[in-house]
């Protein structure tokens, strides 16, 4: 393996010291080379940006992360600001990428904490990638953050971070958002190396996830695999240090997103993608990063059966789903991608007519605005991960249905499922189960999918990102009352 940074190159300039820390692997923008070797910024994809750009730009910090392109040449990026944030960029090597983000926190981490939905692979050279790029992140942070600085760690690429930055900077207080699922012991298990992402996680003065379970999951594999005393939601180390360990489940900006969706031009936008679709009676649509945790090949399935069958025609429905190209080198995401587009294939080839397809399928990302113009053009938002942290898109979707319209069908096994009780739950694995969803959801009363879009809206207005950001760092700073 090549070490993450050549001892030649020229060091960075010493980086502006900031109160609060934010490190995640991705910065929020990604690094792009046009053809003509324009280098631009755009949007990462994924959850975790977007419920972390708010969050960042009410406090001001500093946020460690990827750039997205992957650097062996001596051309380092400096820190610079962007939209409001102070954005400092780390350096992946080609190897650093195959080893640490596609093979250890992708091919290894993302399916055994997702249900091993596709097989994890175990390799001790990814493993040691890994460690030394949360070493990198741990420096980076320790050299950022000031004296007494609050750093805030995201996510399953960066399990080590707490612990090495706590070793290299006892003054700081660490928190620590898992944004993916937190397996059981029967999975968690398997890891070779599970002692040291427990030990690293307990780097943390707070640990959080998104749903309780996960939280009592990492609590007792604590006490089970490290010896460790716990207590309620806290596990006592053998220093007499206290870790807790709790339940925060993430969301988004809902007025920013609504606002978008209430312009007359996002209006204009979805009535013209209704055109551009055939004018059908109802849309169905997905929106996901193509991923194989999401149940895209089940819903489609679904739908082609039901059209299989007469239940329902293209005129009566028709199928949008918008696929966002994610991790295209790891193998699994590859075969999934063939998958996806070969069924989309047979189902236009049985049921599409000239100019008039029975789906459409889009593999693409798009900005906020051509999203919310989705969302307000169907009736039917479909999501149906069969394992998912929490699941934003069907927190955006309602944020859109600002006139109390449309129905959200949603999987149970999505984190979303706790909080948006009146969604239509589904079990993804089940085929029947979900045709019959679709079928009551283009059938509903409107005015009982309003009463149930209404209920969730309410509950979302009260619980968005910035409720979930201060529920966290208000517990990380120890208000005794919390
Ligand atoms: P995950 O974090 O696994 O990708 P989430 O549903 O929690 O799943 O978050 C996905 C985020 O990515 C949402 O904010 C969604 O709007 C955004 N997104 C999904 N598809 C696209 C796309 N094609 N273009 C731009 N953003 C997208
Ligand atoms: C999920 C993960 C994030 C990740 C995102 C996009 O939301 O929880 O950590 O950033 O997917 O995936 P990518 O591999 O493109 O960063």
């Amino acid at each position: 393996m090549t070490p993450g940074v050549a001892p030649d190159k020229p060091k960075r300039r010493p980086a502006m010291k900031s109160a609060f820390v934010v490190v995640a692997n991705r910065l929020p923008v990604d690094q792009t080379t046009d053809p003509d070797g324009t280098v631009r910024w755009r949007r990462s994809p994924g959850g975790l940006v977007t419920a972390l750009e708010p969050v960042m730009r009410a406090n001001k910090g500093a946020w460690i992360g990827w750039s997205g392109s992957s650097d062996d040449g001596d051309e380092r990026q400096e820190p610079f600001d962007e939209a409001g944030m102070h954005l400092i960029p780390m350096q992946l090597t080609s190897d650093d990428v195959e080893e640490y983000y596609e093979g250890f926190s992708n091919g290894t981490l993302w399916p055994l904490y997702h249900d091993v939905i596709a097989q994890p692979v175990f390799h001790r050279e990814w493993w040691d990638a890994y460690t030394k790029v949360n070493e990198r992140f741990a420096r980076a942070a320790a050299e950022v953050a000031d004296e007494g600085a609050v750093v805030w760690v995201h996510d399953y690429q960066l399990q080590l971070v707490p612990e090495m930055l706590r070793a290299l900077r006892p003054d700081l207080r660490i928190g620590f958002f898992l944004h993916i699922p937190f397996p059981p012991n029967e999975l968690f298990a398997r890891l070779p190396w599970r002692r040291q992402i427990l030990r690293g996680l307990l780097g943390a003065d707070l640990v959080g996830f998104q749903r309780p379970g996960a939280a009592a999951n990492f609590l007792r594999l604590t006490r089970r695999m490290l010896g460790h005393q716990t207590q309620a939601d806290r596990a006592i180390l053998a220093d007499g240090r206290i870790v807790r360990a709790g339940a925060f489940p993430i969301s988004i900006d809902m007025a920013e997103l609504e606002e978008i969706a209430r312009r007359p031009e996002t209006e204009a936008r979805a009535q013209e993608i209704r055109d551009e679709i055939g004018n059908p009676d109802k849309v169905f649509l997905g929106i996901d990063r193509l991923d194989y945790t999401k149940g895209i090949g089940e819903r489609i399935k679904a739908f082609f059966e039901l059209l299989n069958e007469g239940e329902l025609s293209p005129e009566e429905a028709t199928f949008l789903q918008v696929a966002t190209p994610s991790r295209e080198r790891v193998e699994e995401y590859k075969a999934l991608r063939n998958d996806v587009e070969l069924l989309v294939g047979r189902v236009n080839g049985a049921h599409g007519r000239i100019g008039r397809p029975a789906m459409t399928y889009l593999h693409n990302s798009f900005v906020r605005t051509e999203l919310a113009a989705l969302y307000r053009a169907a009736d039917v938002m479909v999501v149906t991960p069969l394992r998912d942290g929490m699941n934003l898109v069907a927190k955006e979707f309602i944020a859109c249905r600002y006139d109390n319209t449309g129905t959200l069908i949603l999987s149970e096994f999505a984190g979303a499922a706790d909080e948006l009780r009146q969604a239509l739950l589904v079990n993804p694995y089940d085929v029947d189960g979900l045709k019959q969803a679709l079928l009551q959801a283009v059938r509903v009363e409107p005015r009982e999918a309003s009463r149930k879009m209404r209920a969730m809206r309410r509950y979302l207005a009260e619980h968005d990102v910035d409720r979930w950001a201060n529920t966290f760092l208000e517990k990380l700073a120890g208000r005794p009352e919390l």
